[in-house]
């Protein structure tokens, strides 16, 4: 007996799948059931031009639904065998989920997928406490499971190497703009569902922070309400830069993403550094690793904070059509 999905499923997990980070909220996604196994694509017509010229945002967030979805057939008792770009010759397809022998799910499967509704960025300052030690072990081994690696930034010399050209990314990508006409189009002053609420873009950036904000628009601050004196900065990276290695990094963004939710920590991201292919390198220079890095961010205890929109799982969804 072949075991098939079904549009059911398809449609419940999708819910889940959806609720992963994309660069602006695009959501650049898009699912489909083919032949009893489910196609996760990027969607072209939602690409960031000026701001994601390669691609790679689209394919790092597909990589993170690609994720949640893997959790969330899993968690179903449906797990999933996962082939990663399975059409040379169509691009834009990141995987093809096939059903695997049912069984249980793993207590972490079911820890990391209960976090899947609370995550979200969080821009606002966190507060000065460490992130302990078995919390920053817990989240190498989340990019280790996924083929990722995650640095840990140590030290005031070595954050002040990545923050600096983390801010020297931010001020070129200032300077251009196309991308700054980008963002404009996706901050959301009125309840939408897709792009960036006004109201979790996060504080106005001043010249005293150390890591750039990416600026979405935010109040500006109250007299003291400074960014944590000393964030934990984490680089995460993947072995190569192909596509593959993209959705690789993407999964394991998602994965350290939960499990930073599931220890009770938030995080924001910030990839001005890897979308300035001079800044990527020098980043990859001053971490002196072998790899590419994928993404940056910042991990801390933070306020409790909201999720953000999404579309509807109809507007993503391409169900086979059943003939009359
Ligand atoms: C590839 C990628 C790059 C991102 N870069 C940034 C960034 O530089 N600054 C930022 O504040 N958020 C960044 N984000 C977070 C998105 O803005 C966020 O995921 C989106 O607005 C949805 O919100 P949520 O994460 O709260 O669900 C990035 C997300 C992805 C997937």
């Amino acid at each position: 007996m072949t075991i098939e999905y079904t549009g059911e499923q398809l449609r419940a997990t999708v819910a889940d799948a959806v609720r992963a980070p994309s660069l602006h909220n695009t959501q650049p996604w898009r699912f489909r059931l083919v032949d009893g196994g489910i196609e996760v694509s990027v969607d072209p017509l939602r690409g960031l031009p000026a701001t994601d010229p390669t691609g790679w945002g689209a394919r790092i967030a597909a990589g993170a639904a690609l994720f949640n979805l893997r959790l969330a057939l899993a968690v179903a008792g449906t797990p999933a065998t996962v082939r990663l770009r399975p059409y040379p010759a169509d691009p834009d397809v990141v995987a093809r989920l096939v059903p695997d022998l049912p069984r249980r799910p793993t207590p972490v499967e079911q820890s990391l997928y209960g976090a899947i509704r609370r995550r979200f960025s969080n821009r606002a300052p966190f507060w000065p406490d460490p992130v302990p030690a078995e919390a920053r072990w817990r989240l190498g081994e989340a990019a280790r499971a996924e083929q990722c690696w995650l640095e840990l930034v140590i030290g005031t010399s070595a954050v002040n190497a990545v923050a600096e050209v983390a801010r020297s990314a931010h001020r070129v990508l200032e300077r251009d703009p196309a991308y700054v006409a980008e963002r404009a189009e996706w901050i959301r002053s009125e309840p939408a569902p897709d792009g960036v609420p006004a109201g979790a873009g996060g504080p106005q950036s001043e010249p005293q922070d150390l890591l750039p904000q990416r600026g979405f628009g935010g109040r500006n601050r109250a007299p003291g309400r400074d960014f944590e004196p000393e964030p934990l900065v984490a680089v995460l990276g993947s072995a190569g830069n192909t596509s593959a290695d993209q959705i690789l990094a993407g999964q394991a963004l998602q994965r350290v993403l939960l499990t930073a939710t599931d220890a009770g920590l938030s995080v924001s991201m910030l990839s001005q550094p890897i979308e300035v292919p001079a800044a990527r390198e020098a980043l990859r220079m001053s971490l002196g690793r072998f790899g590419t890095p994928q993404m940056v961010m910042r991990i801390g205890y933070g306020q409790p904070g909201r999720a953000t929109p999404r579309r509807p799982v109809e507007e993503v969804l391409d169900l086979p059509v059943v003939p009359a």
